[in-house]
């Protein structure tokens, strides 16, 4: 058993109530119409665009989450958005612990790893991020840092069918830079291995690439083995792009 694929666009801080309206609207329109089998699709809007985006994409195969939670339920943090509020808002995923968020706000493993766990709790399904910088991957340490990430991001109580990880090299995103096929298909193994030393159903895992992710590449990304979906910043604000990035998903 493989992963069923996933396309999940990152807004990150982009988009108004309008095109977040007409984008939302426009990809919700475009799954309606679709006559092939679709990847499952999510859209990662800022939170304080979710309610837009669910009334855009409602009736559609189109499903969105959040880009970060905190780990608590409720309580004095304030600027926070909690799990619970989310699933309530009707998000499906929330990117827990990408690389902007790590280095703008110091997130550490074992805090992605109760960020996680929080999205469990409240039924979401957590996008783990992990991946090297430039300068980890100049030294020959990529694969020791994405090991330490998946070990100490990922919570023990998860299972493939609860959680999704993305492999985002931080040198490629945003960048129009991307590693080769050869090293993508080598760091999704490492990220597998990692997971499977913790877990029995690392076969089933879904691991999506991140990292200048876009139409004319995405064939050539998405065909490497071990590779799930991907998780798209800059492309998924196009939706011409993005969707070619999802009829390129892997055919599951
Ligand atoms: P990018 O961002 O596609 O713009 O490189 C990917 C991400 O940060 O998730």
């Amino acid at each position: 058993m493989t992963a069923q694929a996933l396309i999940a666009g990152n807004w990150k801080m982009n988009g108004s109530s309008a095109s977040a309206k007409a984008l939302a609207g426009d990809l919700a329109a475009r799954a309606k119409g679709a006559a092939a089998k679709l990847p499952r699709i999510a859209l990662c809007p800022p939170a304080a665009l979710i309610s837009t985006v669910a009334a855009a994409v409602a009736g559609s195969a189109v499903a969105f989450g959040a880009q970060d939670c905190h780990a608590k339920d409720k309580g004095a943090h304030t600027g926070d958005t909690s799990a619970v509020l989310l699933k309530d808002l009707g998000c499906t995923y929330v990117i827990v612990g990408h690389s902007e968020r790590r280095a703008d706000h110091g997130e550490s493993n074992e805090s992605v790893r109760a960020k996680a766990e929080a999205a469990l709790a409240a039924g979401l399904v957590p996008i783990i991020c992990v991946g090297e910088t430039e300068a980890e991957r100049d030294a020959g340490k990529a694969a020791d840092v994405v090991r330490a990430q998946v070990a100490g991001s990922v919570p023990a109580k998860s299972s493939a069918a609860s959680i999704v990880i993305a492999y985002e090299p931080v040198w490629a995103i945003g960048t129009g830079r991307t590693p080769t096929p050869d090293d993508v298909k080598a760091m999704h193994a490492v990220v597998r291995e990692t997971y499977a030393k913790s877990h029995s159903d690392s076969a089933d895992l879904a691991i999506l690439y991140g990292g200048s992710v876009k139409g004319s590449n995405a064939a050539t990304l998405l065909a490497v083995p071990g590779v799930d979906g991907a998780l798209v910043g800059g492309a998924s604000l196009d939706a011409a792009d993005f969707w070619t990035i999802i009829e390129n998903a892997p055919k599951r």
